[in-house]
């Protein structure tokens, strides 16, 4: 059996409908709220749920718990690990973070995962995520009110770019992992994901130029970019929760240095066809704007 957790969120809701579609899978979702389509509760935040949320899971797709501070996503993927191991399952998959994004501040949370499950008594495989294509259309949509009466879309990137994956790309790579571990696991062989780290990096780099074309595009009217300081930026960041501003600020200040610009990454090994990031980026952007 596997077990999804997250499975409200945009990521772990597209992996469970993807082990769903296969055949011959038997598939469980799991919540924190333990509603809508999830059967199972798995509150992170409530440790005393997890065991029970893991019972009789051959393979865990372990999704990285949301945005938060520090201390309090240490203490909810702890609590995972010791339950998954409390639990006895054989297999955990976990929802990492690409090599590009190392300096970010949210590192120091997937790094710390990553080395509590190396020493957890079960197989281990790392998906190491790249950043979303949505999160890029994000940093668009942010700016389109301002550039549709400007025609200037400001953003602190400097003349950076940052690799981009559609997130249902990541969660069709994690539908193939799941169901090729639960198939070794089942059939008693020697499990091919079993010890191996996975950089899903996307294979197209965006900057402030591309998504001033998309915003071009979404409001059909000419738009060019202009950098701005990072220290204007965060004044502007001022109504976020104090966490979100400093991993918002360290995003672009990774941008900014050219640091996430991915350098490899194993999704050619996993898609024959990669979405398009460009034409993710630009739906996105028209539908932000629509909506
Ligand atoms: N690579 C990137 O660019 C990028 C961008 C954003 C986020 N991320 C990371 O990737 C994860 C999945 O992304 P997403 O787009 O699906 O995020 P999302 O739609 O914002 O969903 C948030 C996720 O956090 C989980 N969560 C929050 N509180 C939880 C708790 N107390 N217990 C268990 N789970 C909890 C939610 O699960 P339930 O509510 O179902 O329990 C859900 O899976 C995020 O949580 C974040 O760690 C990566």
């Amino acid at each position: 059996m596997i077990v999804i957790t997250g499975v409200s969120g945009a990521l772990g809701g597209a992996i469970l409908d993807g082990l769903r579609a296969v055949e011959g899978l038997e598939v469980i979702g799991a919540s924190s709220s333990g509603d809508g389509t999830a059967v199972r509760r798995a509150d992170f935040d409530r440790p005393e749920t997890l065991e029970q949320a893991f019972a009789g899971a051959d393979v865990l797709v372990f999704v990285s718990a949301g945005y938060a501070e520090d201390d309090v996503v240490l203490a909810r993927h702890g609590a995972v690990v010791q339950a998954a191991a409390g639990a006895g399952v054989k297999h955990v998959i976990y929802t990492s973070l690409a090599a590009s994004g190392e300096r970010l501040s949210i590192a120091l949370a997937h790094r710390w995962t990553e080395e509590r499950l190396a020493e957890a008594p079960f197989d281990v495989t790392m998906l190491r995520n790249g950043i979303y294509a949505e999160v890029a259309a994000g940093m668009a949509l942010a700016g389109a009110v301002s550039a549709a009466e400007s025609g200037v879309f400001a953003a602190p990137f400097g003349d950076g770019r940052v690799s981009v994956v559609a997130r249902d790309d990541l969660a069709a790579v994690a539908v193939r992992v799941a169901a090729e571990a639960w198939s070794d696991v089942a059939a008693g062989v020697p499990r091919r994901h079993a010890g191996r780290t996975y950089e899903l990096e996307g294979l197209g780099a965006v900057g402030g130029h591309d998504l001033a074309l998309a915003l071009t595009g979404a409001l059909g009217r000419p738009v060019e970019y202009r950098t701005v300081p990072l220290g204007e930026a965060r004044r502007l960041l001022a109504g976020l929760e104090a966490y979100q501003a400093g991993h918002t600020v360290s995003m672009f200040s990774n941008i900014n240095a050219g640091l996430l610009e991915a350098r490899h990454s194993d999704l050619p090994a996993f898609l024959d066809a990669p979405r398009s990031v460009w034409d993710l980026i630009e739906a996105v952007v028209k539908s932000g704007l629509q909506g």
